[in-house]
């Protein structure tokens, strides 16, 4: 089932100031003025959260754009140095991105610790954007559906069936992100289905066909629509694009019916 509005994700990464990352936000704003077709979500670096959320309480008109941290700590609070909770970040954004590949990949983050953060993130009320793919080895060995099949089983273990509904997710095959090589259509296609089948398979029809699942990994302008009208694409999870307001706008625009 496709739901009837697209997400589209934008993740900002390590890039800009505060006085930058505003004037981007208020760019994309602009640029889609009026719009109201799509849910929008940004995800801008931690400091950015609070004078942003405030920015967006500014704007008057469409379109709604939301905000979404790009990691929280797998701990609630104490002697964790350099870390942001779910707690701190709940009244500022909505949404959350957990086990993005470069977090696993640069900082050793594991299933465990993405469990744990998926489990608080939902208890604080942020919604989870989780992150799973494979590399370009794991797909040369054949290993793809497995390695996506066990990310999902693990992060996903405290789950309820109440609670998928709530969950992103965002297959992004880590040899597509910055790379600007997308995956295929029928590669998308058939790990959007292999990731809903799962959904089903573990918290039932219902539950699983409220949950989106979106694709990440070198979205621009050009491919969106096409990536967005795929079987079973409820949107995408865009990096470098979302950087470009005018090129941002048009993968919103993608998305619409
Ligand atoms: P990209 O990044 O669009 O620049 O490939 C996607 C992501 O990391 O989420």
């Amino acid at each position: 089932m496709n739901l009837p509005h697209k997400i589209i994700i934008g993740n900002w990464k390590l890039n800009d100031t505060i006085a930058e990352g505003t004037v981007l936000l208020q760019k994309i704003h602009q640029e889609l003025k009026g719009f109201s077709a799509a849910t929008i979500v940004v995800c801008p670096p931690a400091t950015h959260l609070y004078p942003l959320h405030r920015e967006l309480k500014s704007f008057k008109s469409d379109p709604k754009i939301e905000l979404g941290a790009q990691n929280i700590s797998d701990y609630e609070a104490g002697a964790h140095t350099g870390e942001v909770s779910a707690i701190m970040v709940r009244d500022l954004a909505k949404y959350s991105i957990i086990g993005h590949s470069e977090r696993r990949t640069h900082y050793g983050e594991t299933d465990d610790q993405i469990t744990r953060k998926v489990a608080i993130a939902l208890e604080h009320g942020l919604q989870p954007i989780l992150c799973v793919g494979e590399n370009l080895a794991q797909r040369h060995d054949g290993k793809a559906h497995q390695v996506v099949l066990d990310q999902l089983n693990t992060d996903l273990s405290d789950v309820t069936a109440d609670e998928i509904k709530k969950i992103i997710i965002a297959y992004e095959p880590v040899w597509a992100i910055g790379t600007g090589t997308f995956a295929k259509p029928g590669e998308i296609e058939d790990m959007l289905r292999l990731i809903r089948n799962a959904l089903v398979q573990r918290f039932g029809r219902l539950a699983s066909t409220e949950s989106r699942i979106v694709y990440g990994g070198s979205v621009d302008g050009e491919n969106a629509k096409a990536i967005m009208q795929l079987q079973g694409c409820d949107g995408v999870l865009v990096g470098g694009a979302s950087l470009k307001p005018k090129e941002f706008a048009a993968i919103v625009h993608a998305g619409q019916k």
